[in-house]
């Protein structure tokens, strides 16, 4: 297999930089102004990760593109990392926000359209009752805070290299000795991770099981396929065997659908037909606007009800002001009823494939040493000949160096993929022609990756 020669891949690398300079002196300025007033001149701190000497500023974004402010358009497979999933302000979306724009935006009072989307979140996923949040973390925050409360138990068990947001007790890992300990980059961990979190292995029931046997883990969060440390996919069984071992302990199981509903309308949990306790999702749920959302079984909401006061049912942990407002519902109900419609994942996962067969055909064409993982209609290579099996195997193909060459050269050749690890995501408005001409880009990039 090819190996890449480093030093080509600096000068490579140096190219690329110079060029991004060239291309983008206008970002350049306003950078300059942007670090006078935010750390890192970025308006939140990941943002710092882009490749580049700073990040592109975006001046518009419409459907599956965006143009920044030197008047460059992008082929966007980023989407906002599933924020925009749904494209760039989709039509039927941007009618209902503007509907909505002129009948109040939020009153902490339902309106009909909580009713519509609930009802369509049960069709989708099989969970019978929903409840929303302003983001996913917030969905994820809470429905731990829920299985603390019903099961009496402290510990939650989460995947090794999991993310489900900035959630506390998510950002551990395991040690080589198999102890769970605070993740690398978690920053103030408010108590020693042991505490509250066991970590395991994907793909493995056996740890799982040892993990639960302790009868102290109240929820297993987990992703139905692991998609923020590469994409892990579950082996044959897996998820099933997880959701009857947290039956078997009394453990709540959770599942987070919010990258995974690339597989289509009702996620990984519709397609192999499973049955959480409660999911979570967010994102893309409202075509861009901010929101999350939990649903769960008749059984939960009847143990949250019988041990949750009245009284004091506003100062419980659960909720913000803003959850379940007026405006993200008019668009979660658009979103889900028209948008992110079953016909639009259909092609969605077909462009998905078509993008993960012209990575494959460019890695099999120079011999790279890389694989491709499928998720429907998204897709992310990993610089390792085989697919992963756990996220631990997964993070140890990561290459700085390398993602940080193929982000950069991506970009300037017109393509942004996520700025985390190489992943690309399709959505409704996404042609057959942004995708050839992707292949097209990585095909050129890996030629000259090996034309040492
Ligand atoms: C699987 C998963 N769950 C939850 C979240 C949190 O979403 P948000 O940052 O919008 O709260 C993320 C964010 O990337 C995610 O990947």
């Amino acid at each position: 297999m090819t190996t890449i020669n480093r030093e080509h891949l600096g000068n490579l690398i140096a190219q690329e930089e110079a060029r991004f300079l060239t291309l983008h002196p206008k970002s350049g300025e306003l950078f300059q102004k942007a670090k006078e007033v935010m750390p890192g001149g970025v308006p939140m701190s990941w943002m710092a990760k882009w490749p580049g000497a700073y990040p592109i500023f975006v001046d518009s974004a419409q459907g599956a593109r965006f143009t920044d402010v030197d008047g460059h358009e992008y082929v966007d497979l980023c989407l906002g990392d599933t924020g925009s999933m749904t494209g760039h302000s989709p039509k039927a979306t941007v009618e209902a926000i503007n509907s909505q724009l002129k009948r109040g935006l939020t009153a902490m009072l339902p309106t009909e359209d909580a009713v519509i989307v609930a009802s369509e979140l049960a069709r989708r996923f099989g969970l019978p009752l929903w409840q929303f949040t302003v983001t996913a973390t917030d969905a994820n925050r809470h429905v731990i805070r829920y299985s603390r409360l019903i099961t009496e138990r402290s510990k939650i068990i989460v995947i090794d290299k999991c993310y489900h947001g900035s959630v506390d007790e998510t950002f551990a890992t395991l040690d080589d000795a198999g102890n769970t300990i605070k993740r690398p980059g978690n920053l103030g961990a408010p108590v020693d991770l042991a505490e509250t979190t066991r970590v395991v292995e994907f793909n493995n029931l056996a740890a799982m099981e040892a993990a639960l046997a302790h009868g102290d883990v109240a929820a297993i969060l987990m992703e139905p396929a692991m998609t923020n440390i590469g994409i892990v996919l579950p082996d044959d069984g897996y998820l099933k065997g997880v959701g009857e071992l947290a039956k078997k302990y009394g453990t709540i199981w959770i599942i987070d659908e919010t990258h995974t509903i690339s597989v289509g309308p009702g996620g990984m949990t519709a397609l192999y037909g499973l049955q959480p306790d409660v999911l979570t999702i967010g994102k893309a749920i409202a075509g861009g606007i901010p929101t999350g959302t939990f649903g769960m079984t008749q059984e939960v909401a009847a143990r949250i009800k019988a041990k949750v006061e009245r009284e004091l049912i506003d100062t419980g942990g659960i909720g913000s002001t803003l959850a379940g407002n007026a405006l993200s519902l008019a668009a979660m109900r658009a979103t889900l009823t028209q948008v992110l419609t079953d016909e639009a994942f259909a092609r969605m996962v077909k462009l998905g494939s078509l993008w993960c067969d012209g990575v494959d055909a460019a890695i099999k064409e120079f011999d790279l040493p890389w694989s491709c993982s499928r998720l429907g209609a998204r897709g992310e290579y990993l610089f390792q000949p085989t697919a992963p099996k756990t996220g631990r195997e997964a993070a140890d193909a990561g290459d700085f160096e390398l993602e940080q060459y193929v982000h950069l050269r991506l970009l300037n050749d017109g393509f942004l993929i996520t700025p985390f690890h190489n992943m690309a995501l399709v959505s409704p408005d996404t042609t057959e022609s942004d995708i050839t001409a992707h292949t097209a880009a990585f095909r050129a990039m890996c030629a000259d990756l090996v034309s040492a």
